[in-house]
Order: structure tokens, then sequence, then C-alpha cells
């Protein structure tokens, strides 16, 4: 009944108001609200606020076709109230959290009015130069599609549609470049950089976005054999592609099209169904179809799609049920308390502890004498991180406020900053010394500021910037026990500070309440489970790099005369920290693997049991991983890739017998002609609490 009420109102549309309802708005750039009037505009992105979305809703729906408005924003880890970023949210490990903080998120954007966001950003990232690995869920692909599916849900459980985004190997640029090319053979694109789309299509997200970047030299926006082929006649996908930001223009400087009219041409024969911010879909598609040069077909293809997401989104459900903006509501949904607490426990979860010698954390009670250094320590825009949305410093209370009003009587804080957010400065690190020169203990906030990730943000040198590092070493030649604190949305390779550190937290940017979930992590109120969903580089050198390595033809060892083997002559091959790493406060021990059945068929399932003992007087809770290598098959296999997760609470002492289990469905691989092949052979299983995990065992899938 909806595709035929579809039907109907695209039969009565003109070409030009299809070509609007193909049109997204922008609130920053000029734009002419009579357009809304006229039906000229199928959407708006980022809007100010709820006043102004009711208004333009009200405008919309009284025009002659009373077509509604999309309202889309970028609420990529929260609106009001910030959650972790997600890359720290995927270090949770946990879909339970995903799904939160989307829904969370979208509670606050819906009351507004927003109906659609743009996100969850999806993108596999194996490179950490590139300034938005912080917007993702990092390097592997089964994390990436929990995380994808997760987010919908929530976005979908409070109303409001997801655009999974960028549409596809955005994530791949060129050495970690912005907007640069990227280059994937058809397994890797289909096994890595696909699958997590492919997760969100099937958690039902109503709309792709085409990414910015050329794939095999043909960028997104007007690439068929991605957009139509693949996504729509392959996948089924019957919602609607959306550009990037005025990304159609952008086919000019991608130089595959020598004037507007070929760039809306091309975009639009590749299947992209809607245009932001820029004006050539606008400006050309009317001539484009009335000179024969693109089919109305086309054109009457991209706009049912469009309506049918509205329909999706509730748009025309009846005025006593949906939801349009209001104005009167929208205030109250904000910063509630319930949500500013689940973002508390949000960044508790998603804090990575990659070291802590002589277990110096949790600090002790005893500790007389704290110094905390770094601006970091006291800005809240570091730890609300990147794309702020509506987040509000004052809503953020910091760390070192945090700590002060949180420590015993008996313990002295005192504060010096070292340097600026920038750390372009180095006046202030005598001042830093000597504070640090009276404490017991030095708590160091350093790391990236906010501004140093996302869009457009990549670097070549992601180690401590500016001065940091060299502050932190005149910290270090105090010799008073070091607890670095890092603020980053990037993996960063923290070689030299943390050999000197005695504990290392990595918080990414913990977002509104993540300075009262970093004083509960460092006083042991909370114990931290998170754990790196980007591999940690020991030298800017290695990357890009992954922990699920094809294995080579030349490995260590092999033979042990020859020293001719895959390796660097000035580095170690291994990564400072490898992915799924994170440590506790209790300590886990793993035991007894049992693998179900020795052999398995097709349709079967892989079941693997382990016992994880608590073996410490603290409760806590332990990520455990599951991973698989095939032994031999027609192609080289990872020599690990993660296959399961477990979420596992534990109390001290207590031993859980965990399983996990792989639907031998997804043993199989992609070839080099797109075909998914499940091939027979032995498959090693490891299960552990990160990619080195030791305790293995082995199965057999039978031939058919
Ligand atoms: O959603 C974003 C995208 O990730 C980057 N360019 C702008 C879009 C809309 O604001």
């Amino acid at each position: 009944a909806i595709e035929a009420k579809i039907a109907d109102i695209v039969s009565r549309m003109t070409l030009e108001e299809k070509v609007g309802q193909m049109s997204m708005g922008s609130w920053s750039a000029t734009f002419d609200e009579s357009e809304i009037d006229r039906g000229l505009i199928g959407a708006m992105a980022n809007m100010p606020d709820a006043a102004t979305m009711a208004k333009f809703q009200a405008r919309a729906r009284a025009a002659r076709r009373g077509i509604p408005l999309i309202f889309a924003r970028d609420i990529i880890h929260g609106y009001r109230t910030l959650f972790p970023v997600p890359l720290g949210l995927a270090a949770s490990f946990d879909e339970r959290v995903w799904e939160t903080a989307a829904e969370l998120t979208g509670r606050e954007a819906g009351a507004q009015g927003v109906n659609l966001a743009f996100g969850p950003m999806i993108d596999i990232s194996r490179d950490p130069r590139w300034g938005r690995v912080v917007e993702g869920p990092g390097e592997d692909p089964f994390l990436a599609r929990g995380f994808a599916a997760a987010s919908v849900r929530g976005l979908a459980k409070a109303g409001l549609g997801a655009t999974l985004k960028h549409f596809v190997g955005y994530g791949a640029v060129r050495a970690g470049r912005d907007y640069a090319e990227a280059d994937l053979s058809t397994p890797l694109l289909r096994d890595v950089y696909l699958a997590p789309f492919k997760a969100g299509l099937e958690a039902g997200a109503p709309v792709i976005m085409a990414a910015f970047n050329a794939l095999n030299g043909v960028p997104l926006p007007a690439n068929r054999r991605m957009l139509t082929d693949l996504l729509k006649t392959e996948w089924g996908f019957d919602g609607f592609v959306i550009s990037d930001w005025d990304s159609v223009r952008e086919l000019l400087n991608h130089g595959v099209a020598g004037n507007g009219a070929q760039a809306a041409e091309r975009a639009v024969m590749a299947g992209l169904d809607m245009e932001i911010a820029g004006h050539f879909f606008r400006d050309n598609l009317p001539e484009l179809v009335r000179s024969g040069r693109v089919p109305m077909t086309r054109i009457d293809d991209a706009v049912t799609r469009i309506l049918r997401t509205k329909f999706r989104l509730g748009l025309y459900d009846p005025a006593e049920t949906r939801r349009d903006p209001d104005a009167t509501q929208a205030e109250a949904a904000l910063a509630r308390p319930e949500t500013r607490a689940a973002a508390r426990d949000l960044a508790r979860r998603s804090i990575v502890l990659l070291k802590n010698r002589d277990e110096i954390l949790p600090l002790a009670k005893t500790t007389k004498r704290i110094a905390v250094i770094g601006a970091a320590a006291r800005d809240a825009s570091d730890h609300m991180g990147a794309w702020g949305a509506l987040g509000l410093r004052t809503d953020a209370p910091v760390v070192y406020e945090e700590l002060k009003r949180r420590v015993g009587p008996t313990t002295t804080l005192t504060y010096a900053e070292g340097c600026d957010d920038e750390c372009t400065e180095t006046g202030g690190f005598n001042r830093a010394v000597a504070t640090a020169e009276k404490a017991d203990l030095v708590i160091a906030v350093l790391g990236e500021p906010w501004f140093m990730t996302a869009e457009s943000t990549s670097r070549t040198r992601i180690g401590l910037p500016n001065h940091q590092q060299a502050l932190f070493d005149r910290l270090a030649r105090t010799g008073k026990p070091i607890v670095l604190v890092v603020f980053a949305g990037r993996p960063m390779v923290l070689t030299e500070a943390a050999s000197k550190a005695r504990a290392v937290l990595y918080a990414f940017s913990p977002g509104t309440m993540g300075g009262p979930a970093l004083v509960d992590i460092l006083m042991g109120e909370a114990n931290p489970s998170a754990r790196l969903p980007m591999t940690m580089p020991r030298h800017l050198g290695q990357v890009p790099l992954a922990y699920d390595d094809l294995p080579t033809g030349r490995p260590k060892g092999l033979d042990e005369d020859d020293d001719l083997w895959s390796r660097y002559i000035d580095e170690e091959n291994t990564p400072l920290y490898p992915f799924g790493w994170g440590l506790s406060y209790s300590r886990f021990a793993y035991t007894d693997l049992t693998l179900g059945a020795p052999t398995l068929g097709r349709g079967d399932t892989l079941v693997a049991e382990a016992s994880v003992t608590n073996r410490s007087d603290r409760a806590g809770r332990e990520i455990v991983q599951l991973y698989v290598h095939q032994r031999v098959a027609t192609r080289s296999r990872p020599l690990r890739q993660l296959k399961a997760i477990a979420v596992v609470d534990l109390a001290s002492r207590e031993t859980k017998r965990v399983r996990l289990t792989v639907p031998v469905a997804e043993l199989g691989f992609h070839d080099d002609d797109g075909a998914y092949r499940i091939e027979p052979g032995t498959f090693d299983v490891y299960v552990g609490g990160s990619s080195l995990a030791r305790l293995s065992g082995a199965v057999t899938l039978l031939g058919e």
C-alpha cells in the first residue's frame, strides 16, 4: 500500500519538484527558504534548533505536495550529552554499549526534531595517520559489523534513521591522507571494508552516504559499480544514497567530469539519489532529463527511494502519532540526569588500561601528594572530543576538578599546566617539574587536543604533539612515578612515554562525563575493561598496521640460518600494544578450552568453551575473544581473525565457563571474482583476552 501511495505522489510531481526531493539544503550554506514553500527541497542538514525545524516542517507540509522534510544531523557521539568518541565506544567491545549510546543520542536529537543521523561511520581504518579514525570502530570487520548493527538498532529505538557512511573504502585512503584515493582488492573490499555496511543494512539502515574518495580510480559519487551494481542490485538496497558535502562538485576536481552538467549526470547515473549542500542536481538535472541524457525513470527511482525513506522514518504517520519537531518539548530532553549517568558508565567502559606496573593503579588512599600536569586535565573540550554537536563545556566536569573534589582529606592535589593545549611553548615546563618534584605521584594528562582529530586532520607524526614529549621527559627525569592519561582520537606512537610511565590509561575523548569516569578508574571505583579497537604501533614506520596479517612465505624462525625474512632491520614487527589489548585491576586466567566437535559440516556452528577465572580480590569484567585461522585454503588466510566476543562479569575468585559460537557460514572469504567461499580444512581456534590469546585448539571443516 505504501508503494502505491509513493507511486501516486511521484506521478503527480513536476520534474522540478522531483529534483527538489533529491536535494538536501544546508543550514550553514546560503539557501532560500522559499524553496521549501515551492517544494524544491527534500531535506535539511544540521539545523540549529527545534524551533527552526518546527517552522520549516510546518511550511513543507503546507506546500502543494505536502511532502515532509528530513532533518539530518551529525550526531557522531551524542547531541548535547556527549558519549566517548566512537573509537572509544568501540573499545568497550560491547554491543550493548554501542546500542545505548546510539539510542540516547537519538533520544536527545530526536526530541529536537532530527529524524536522520549522519552516522554511524563504519569505515574500517588501519592507518592512524588518518584523522577520522576517531569517528569509527577501528580496524576489525567483526567488531565493526557489531558496531554498525547496534548503532542502527539504537537509533531506531529512538525513532531515528541511520546513514551508514562513508561508502566505501574511505578508511583506506592512501598514506592516511584525508580525501585521497583508496585501492582495494576485491577480497579485501568485501571481507573487510564492505562487511560493516552489509551488517548495518541488515539491521535496517535506510540511508547510505557515498564517500568523498576514489575507490580503485573511480570517485564514489560517480561509482556505478559500488552504488548501483553492488549496493542496489546485488544487495537489494531500497533506501537512498546521499552524497557527502557538496561532493558532486568535487567530481570536477577529481577529473571525472568537465563541467557541472557532466558531474550531475555521472553522479545520478551512478546511483546517487540525493545531493547535500550543492546545487548541481537542481541546476542540471531538469535539462539533462529534457535532453534525454538522464531518463525520467532514474529520477523517479531516486524520488521513490527518498519518499520510501520518509515513510520509514514515520514522517507520513498520522498527525497524532508522528513526532514533528516541537520546541516546547525539546529542552527537557537534553542532558537528563539518566543520560549523564549513562554517559559516565559508557566512558568507564571505553577507557583502556594499557599498562599498570606494580599495580600503581588504582591510586593508593595513602598517597599524600599528587601532582596533576597538563592542560587537558582542565580542558573540557579535550574531554568531549571532536564533533561536539550541542555539547557544552559547562556540562563536562574536568578530571582535575573532579579529582580535587574526591581525593581524601589526607591527600594534597597540586596542578601545573606545563604548556597550553597546543603545547607550542615550553615556558611552563619548569613550574611543572617543580610541582612534580614536590609530589609523591604525578598524573600527566597529555595527548591530542580535540581539534587534531576528525575531518581533514591527518598527521604524519602520531606521537605526543609538539613539545609534549619534551614535557613528559622532563617529568620522567624527576624519578617520580607517573600515571600517563592520554586523550586522543587515534592510536598514537607512545613507545617512549609508555616505557617510562608506570601506568597508561588511554581515554580517547571520553565525552561529557569523561572526567568523573576517569576519576572512577583512577580511584578504583570502576575497574577498567576496555580493549584496543586498533593496534598501537611501536613506530610510525609500521603503519598501516592491523592484527590480521596474512602469513608470509618467510616468517621468522622458519630457517634459523636465514636472515632473509619478513621484518624491519631497525624495528620489531610487533606493535607496542596489540588489537584487543587492555588490562583490568583484576587478573584473569584462561584454562580448559573445549571445542564442541572435532569436525564440522557446512550448516554447523563452531562452539568453544573455556574457563575464565578471576584470580584477584576485585570483581571485574573480562572481554573474552575468539580468533580463528584456517591453515590451508586456496587463498592465504589471516593469521588471526576475531570471530566472537563474550563480555563476562566475574566476582573475585570466581570461575565461569564461557561459551562462544561461530556459525560455519562465518568462516569463509571472498575470492577475486567476489564470490564467497567456505573451504574445507583445519581451523586453529584461539581464546583469550586479546589478539595474543594463547589457549588454542583446532577443528576441521569437512568438505561436502
Ligand atoms: O556527515 C558528514 C560527513 O561525515 C563529512 N562531511 C559532512 C557530512 C555532513 O555534515
